[in-house]
């Protein structure tokens, strides 16, 4: 499994990047907008906080085929390094991935809550689809079944396409589209921290020190 970070926050994405293995940023519009900057600066930002081999992936705004790629192509000047861009998958978006993939540009198909359309991004070259397993369920769907679904599709037909799942709003949603056959997830920074944040260790780690301090001296606090 491959963790990226959903957000477009410059000093969250440091701070993750320091601590956890992370493998990209993925952003959209709603992200983007809420960091009221200048896009191509903020996109620029965050490639050097990440790195050029770290995958950063944008999501085009244009909505039939000749404005998805041409905004694909405008990116993909602008932007150095490993960059992916996210088209929700409409029948303009199937056509703009064919085209895209056959220029050598990867593509993410977004906003997926069928398998279906996970498949058809998949068969037009799709690197990545993201079902959003959160809104999903929303619509009193199944989010994780959605994602085991497509893993069942992916296996049948012998499709390399990688199951980004994306939209969380817990933990167990993850844990579960992670078993379900997802490959990769995008988390949100806040649902990141708590990851490995569980009150029982933090009572473990004070009884160890006690312990060790009760024996060596009340001055020892490491080794
Ligand atoms: C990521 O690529 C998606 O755009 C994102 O996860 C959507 O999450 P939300 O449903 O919490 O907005």
């Amino acid at each position: 499994m491959r963790l990226y970070i959903d957000s477009a926050n410059v000093e969250e994405i440091a701070h993750l990047i320091e601590y956890y293995p992370i493998a990209g940023v993925t952003t959209n519009p709603s992200i983007i907008v809420q960091e009221q900057r200048p896009y191509l600066e903020l996109f620029k930002e965050i490639r050097e906080v990440i790195g050029g081999e770290r995958e950063l992936f944008i999501q085009v705004i244009g909505e039939c085929a000749e404005e998805i790629v041409a905004e694909a192509k405008f990116i993909s000047k602008q932007i150095q390094g490993n960059v992916v861009i996210k088209i929700p998958v409409t029948e303009e978006a199937i056509k703009a991935t064919k085209i895209l993939v056959s220029d050598g540009i990867a593509v993410l198909g977004t906003a997926i809550y069928t398998p279906f359309q996970a498949l058809m991004a998949a068969k037009a070259g799709a690197k990545y689809v993201a079902p959003y397993v959160n809104r999903i369920d929303n619509l009193t769907g199944n989010g994780t079944k959605v994602v085991a679904e497509i893993a069942q599709l992916f296996s049948n037909y012998e499709v390399a396409t990688e199951i980004l799942a994306a939209s969380f709003k817990n933990v167990q949603q993850i844990h579960d589209v992670c078993l379900a056959g997802a490959h990769t997830v995008t988390v949100a920074p806040q649902l990141i921290s708590t990851f490995v944040s569980f009150p029982a260790t933090v009572n473990d780690i004070a009884a160890f020190k006690k312990q060790w301090q009760q024996a060596y001296g009340k001055d020892k606090s490491t080794l």
